[in-house]
């Protein structure tokens, strides 16, 4: 089966190809490539590309930067998926899109599931739902598409908050986390591998439109960061821990507005495809022994 990969150089990207099944063959596109703002081209690669599928996890994910770069968000997280749906219905390819917790506000206190409404709250988030709605309306035959929504992706590569706070630790004294956004990390490796098992269920049996994934559990990013010092000095990767003192975000304001809350409700998902979450804390140790292991290799 051929699958073509869009963000391949980026943390789920990078997972997806270090753990292709053995029956896959891999096309994976990087910006140079197939630039995901040009619709046409997004349009044109579906038609060109001999796969069966694409997974498309390329995207603009700079939040901050988005609410200035609006159009250019946009693009590339919604109308680019114009181009591939419509592309699609010419092929009968089959699509697995990524998307975010971002495309709910946050402002209700227990897990979203798959058919609630989405309500984004900053110009990530509303492109992200552009591109979901894209999916939702343009795809002929529904039996095609997966929109795969996650949360707070981390791993040992890219610049993501794992590596920024671990490096913070060995720096610092102190560091000002905030304590008041709940979420919950994600191990791109074990988001691949839903990715995956996606793929080769969708070829025996139709499932859901809109699947979740996130690893178990409940943190904020002040837990987060706590967990990454405690761990990481543990492993000896760092010397010594910063002291994490939780601050609000009213007292770290950022350009885009983020959720409160944004845990996604995985227990279809799992039951579905057969896969039981793993607890982000035994999973933040994972990518640190990873990461520790590449710091090695140097
Ligand atoms: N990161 C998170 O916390 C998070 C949370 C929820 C959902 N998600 C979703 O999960 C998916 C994967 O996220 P990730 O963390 O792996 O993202 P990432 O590490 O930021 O990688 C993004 C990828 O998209 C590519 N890209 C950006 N603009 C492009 C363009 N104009 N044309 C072609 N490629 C372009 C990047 O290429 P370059 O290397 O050239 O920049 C990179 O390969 C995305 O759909 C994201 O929205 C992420």
């Amino acid at each position: 089966m051929n699958v073509l990969i869009t963000g391949s150089t980026g943390q789920l990207g990078k997972s997806l190809i270090d753990l292709k099944p053995p029956n896959i063959t891999i096309t994976a596109s990087t910006r140079k490539e197939l630039d995901l703002s040009n619709i046409d081209s997004c349009y044109k690669t579906i038609l060109e590309m001999k796969g069966d599928w694409i997974i498309n996890c390329g995207a603009y994910t700079a939040v901050d930067k988005a609410e200035i770069e609006i159009e250019k968000a946009k693009k590339i997280n919604g109308f680019a998926i114009k181009g591939f749906t419509e592309g699609l219905n010419k092929t009968n390819g089959n699509i697995l899109h990524i998307s975010t917790d971002f495309v709910f506000n946050g402002e209700q206190n227990f897990p979203y599931f798959e058919n609630q409404n989405r309500s984004p709250l900053n110009v990530y988030g509303i492109s992200k739902s552009i591109g979901e709605e894209f999916i939702e309306s343009n795809i002929n035959n529904k039996k095609k598409a997966t929109i795969l929504r996650t949360s707070w992706v981390i791993s040992p590569h890219s610049k993501n908050f794992v590596l920024t706070i671990l490096k913070l630790h060995s720096e610092k004294k102190s560091i000002n986390v905030v304590s008041d956004q709940i979420g919950v990390p994600t191990n791109a490796k074990d988001l691949a591998k839903v990715c995956w098992r996606i793929i080769e269920l969708k070829e025996k049996k139709n499932l859901p439109l809109i699947m979740q994934w996130s690893d178990a559990g409940v943190a904020s990013w002040y837990d987060i960061a706590v967990a990454i010092g405690e761990i990481g000095l543990e492993i000896g990767l760092l010397k010594k821990q910063a002291k994490v003192i939780p601050i609000k975000t009213s007292q770290y304001p950022t350009p885009a507005v983020r959720p409160k809350y944004s845990i996604l409700d995985t227990t279809n998902t799992s039951r579905i495809l057969g896969i039981e979450p793993i607890h982000w804390r035994a999973n933040l140790k994972k990518i640190l022994l990873e990461y520790k292991d590449l710091q090695n290799l140097l």
